[in-house]
């Protein structure tokens, strides 16, 4: 079957034969289809699109394009969230270790933030000692001693996606939802768990910024799922403002350690347990969403997830100490607050523009080879909806120094908006579809 006949009928929008797809993906794995022609299908999917059929096929050849883990042998059943990414998203580093101590394995494989803020990788590495790059036997023994463990991409998962998402990203390639679609799952279905939770972010500080795209990639993740056997709820969720309060590693994993003492902003706790209600249901350790949540909550307040989330660093090399002291992470060396120019309600944040702002000042990166500062972020952020007196701190920012701080002040300043009444109410889930009740 020639490689060329394959993009033609693409290209003339004729549905591609599974074995068709699987030969294109397996040849670009071991390099014998160049980058010249799979960008050529790339950009033949992107204007032709993908029926649900061929979508399935292309998950199916990226996902068994490496290694394909299995925990099938675990006591307990595997479950995962994967999110679409956004600014102050730091549920992961809840989600795992509470729903491991809610009785459920989480294999979670994470990435790194790039031209945005940092990934859960770099929230994690925020934590002295903590080690993102264990080998497979390791990741599985974590797994089933502690419950969770969140590492890094290995080599040998679905390689076929590595490559192809660089070659979208210099290809004009990247927003498919066929592509985006076998791209997410190809990764989350080798990493081997069993029920997949998604957290499809919509707004101005996400990927997919109308209702329409965000429903379109969520309808998608779940076919495609259904299509592959496996169980799947997506949470279609608000990213029209920051998720929580911090924005920033070092600082996004003491907002998590907050939530995982019982404590936090509301939303990042009422998500988070949302998300893990789902995984558990859906696995069948809980019965009802309803008695999820309240287990789950509890889980919160008794410190159970946070004693897990302490084995989990410990078993990763972690110095778990910085749960109960949290001068042991990052700092930076100038903290100053931002002061309300008028007496208002906070009735508006862009998440877009924060995420920028910490961008500069060196808490994510612009270029793969970038380094991220650890420490520096946004934090103590006035929630859309309070109302401040003129003078007030409307947040903090933490920068390596005074001019980097007094260049965001000005920033921050010009994303927040302030008015005399306050804003309606938004929800952060906006749409949840799920066989779980
Ligand atoms: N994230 C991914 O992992 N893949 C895409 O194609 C887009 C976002």
């Amino acid at each position: 079957m020639l490689t060329k006949w394959i993009i033609e009928r693409k290209r003339d929008g004729v549905e591609l034969k599974p074995e068709e797809i699987e030969a294109i993906i397996q040849g670009y794995t071991i390099g014998e289809v160049p980058d010249y022609q799979m960008a050529a299908f790339a950009m033949a999917v992107y204007f032709r699109g993908m029926t649900p059929a061929e979508t399935a096929a292309l998950t199916k050849a990226m996902m068994h394009s490496g290694e394909v883990l299995s925990f099938d042998d675990e006591p307990r059943p595997s479950a995962d969230k994967h999110s679409t990414g956004g600014i102050g998203d730091k549920i992961s580093l809840i989600l795992a270790p509470l729903a491991a101590a809610a009785g459920l394995a989480v294999p979670m494989i994470s990435g790194r933030g790039l031209g945005v803020t940092g990934g859960t990788l770099d929230k994690l590495e925020s934590i002295p000692g903590f080690n993102v790059q264990l080998r497979v036997a390791d990741f599985k023994r974590i797994v089933r001693e502690v419950g969770c463990c969140m590492i890094g991409q290995t080599a040998t998962l679905a390689p076929a996606d590595r490559k192809l998402y660089a070659l979208r990203d210099v290809t004009g390639t990247v927003p498919s939802i066929p592509l985006i679609t076998a791209s997410i799952m190809s990764k989350k279905l080798a990493e081997g768990a069993a029920t997949l939770v998604f957290d499809v972010k919509c707004g101005r500080g996400a990927f997919m910024r109308t209702l329409e795209d965000a429903r379109g990639l969520a309808a998608s993740l779940i076919r495609t799922g259904a299509a592959l056997d496996r169980r799947m709820a997506a949470l279609i969720t608000d990213m029209d403002r920051p998720l929580g309060a911090s924005i920033g590693n070092a600082l996004e994993v003491r907002e998590a350690i907050e939530v995982l003492r019982g404590s936090g902003p509301q939303v990042v706790r009422d998500l988070t347990i949302e998300l893990v209600a789902h995984m558990a249901v859906l696995s069948d350790v809980q019965p009802t969403l309803v008695h999820a949540r309240g287990t789950l909550a509890r889980l919160l307040d008794k410190g159970q997830a946070l004693d897990r989330f302490a084995r989990m660093i410990t078993a990763q090399g972690g110095d778990a100490r910085c749960l109960d002291d949290l001068s042991l992470l990052p700092t930076a060396p100038v903290q100053q607050a931002v002061p309300a120019p008028a007496d208002g309600y906070v009735a508006d944040i862009d998440p877009d523009a924060l995420g920028r702002v910490v961008l500069e000042l060196g808490g994510g990166r612009r270029l793969a080879t970038d380094t991220i500062d650890h420490s520096t972020g946004i934090n103590e952020l006035a929630a859309v909806g309070t109302r401040v007196a003129a003078g007030e701190p409307l947040c903090r920012i933490h920068a390596r120094n005074a001019e980097e701080a007094a260049g965001a002040t000005a920033k921050v300043l010009a994303a927040i908006r302030l008015a005399e009444q306050p804003p309606g109410e938004t929800p952060v889930i906006i749409e949840t579809i799920s066989e779980a009740t």
